[in-house]
């Protein structure tokens, strides 16, 4: 196996062995407000959302993981099957390993073939020419291309990425030639308002603000080499005010008639922190390690997802939880639909409101 190959397995083992954070998502300062008169049928609210010419049964991203070794195609397909049996969207780890040995695509067309109909996205990084982010969309018939930044992670590696400069010319390329919706994406270290306006200016319209709070890689990175920097460890903006920063830069920025979807995703819990985040303004909400931790269990050292009926069952309770709450959300504010939700106003309190003042944002 290359070193690469050995570097997904680490990704992985490493991500089910760490807790989230140390940062918080900063969703606890975030309050939605009771409606104690819901003019609403608990049984018929409809959490269903429309993306990019499909229908999700609700808004719900299960965000890129994996790929590039055949050790992880059951992982992929377990995802994909969860994702096809609840209506959500999915996306495919970096396709980097595949563009350069097609033997490799395998492991992540498995998503596709798996989930026929549904919303699939493909992955690259931002230093992949226009015509191999083509190729990585074909390669999946994908339904929309996230583009992941990860400095942090990078310069956490020993063997990352030292110059970033020319991301920003790429992204711009991507922007202007991309078939399908280009989703620029954070990878747990967040969007700042000056960044997401940047990525604005460059044509981006589809952000996933990836902030702190959940998965960590530069701890994941650090911990592959026997390391730990508590200060880099906690580098990283919170997923509630990278939320509330990019909604702002979007309402500030966006030229008159354009929209943006903006993605939630970075330590998400649950429902309640979703529902939060659809009210704060996003159009979906992204989970990684929860649904890979439900599969194949938190803290192992080794995993196996062969014949793993028990972790597509705990995967499963993960988003039938999320679901659950969700609804509870919507009808305890008097709301039918997910777009009522994202009309209701919220409470932003404690340290993201102080956060969001210093950065005078009303
Ligand atoms: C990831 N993530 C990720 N993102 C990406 O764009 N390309 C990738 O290849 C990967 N690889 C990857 C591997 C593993 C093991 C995990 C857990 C995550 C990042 C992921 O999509 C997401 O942005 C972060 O994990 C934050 O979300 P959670 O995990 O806090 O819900």
């Amino acid at each position: 196996m290359d070193i690469r190959q050995q570097r997904k397995l680490d990704h992985i083992r490493q991500a089910l062995a760490l807790d989230d954070g140390p940062a918080l998502n900063g969703f606890t300062d975030v309050r939605l407000i009771h409606d104690a008169l819901p003019a609403v049928d608990f049984r018929s609210i409809d959490l269903s959302v429309p993306w990019g010419g499909k229908r999700l049964a609700m808004p719900l991203l299960i965000n890129a993981i994996t790929g590039g070794t055949s050790l992880v195609t059951e992982i992929n397909r377990r995802l994909a099957r969860l994702a096809a049996r609840n209506g959500v969207a999915v996306a495919v780890g970096s396709q980097a390993a595949a563009l350069r040995d097609p033997r490799l695509r395998d492991s992540y067309r498995v998503m596709r073939d798996e989930n026929p109909d549904g919303v699939v996205l493909a992955n690259v990084n931002p230093n992949t020419p226009a015509e191999k982010a083509l190729e990585a969309v074909n390669m999946l018939e994908a339904d929309g291309l996230q583009v992941h930044l990860n400095p942090a992670q990078e310069l956490a590696m020993a063997e990352g990425d030292r110059d970033f400069r020319h991301w920003t010319g790429n992204i711009a390329e991507l922007a202007r030639h991309c078939p399908v919706p280009l989703i620029v994406k954070e990878v747990g270290a967040g969007i700042s308002l000056e960044t997401a306006r940047r990525l604005l200016d460059l044509g981006v319209r589809h952000i996933d603000v990836g902030g702190a709070g959940g998965t960590n890689f530069v701890a994941i990175e650090l911990r592959r080499q026997g390391q730990c920097l508590p200060a880099f460890e906690a580098w990283g903006i919170p997923t509630a005010v990278s939320l509330a920063e990019t909604v702002w830069a979007v309402h500030r920025g966006l030229p008159a008639g354009e929209k943006a979807c903006i993605i939630a995703s970075g330590g998400i819990r649950d429902g309640w922190d979703g529902a939060k985040a659809l009210a704060m303004g996003a159009s979906l909400v992204g989970i990684a390690g929860a649904p890979l931790k439900g599969l194949l269990g938190a803290g192992s050292g080794a995993f196996s997802v062969a014949g793993n009926g028990e972790g597509d069952n705990a995967a499963q309770g993960w988003i039938d939880r999320f679901r659950h709450a969700l609804r509870l959300s919507l009808a305890l504010t008097g709301c039918c639909r997910i777009d009522d939700l994202q009309n209701r106003p919220c409470l932003l309190t404690g340290d993201l409101r102080e956060r969001l003042d210093l950065r005078g944002i009303a």
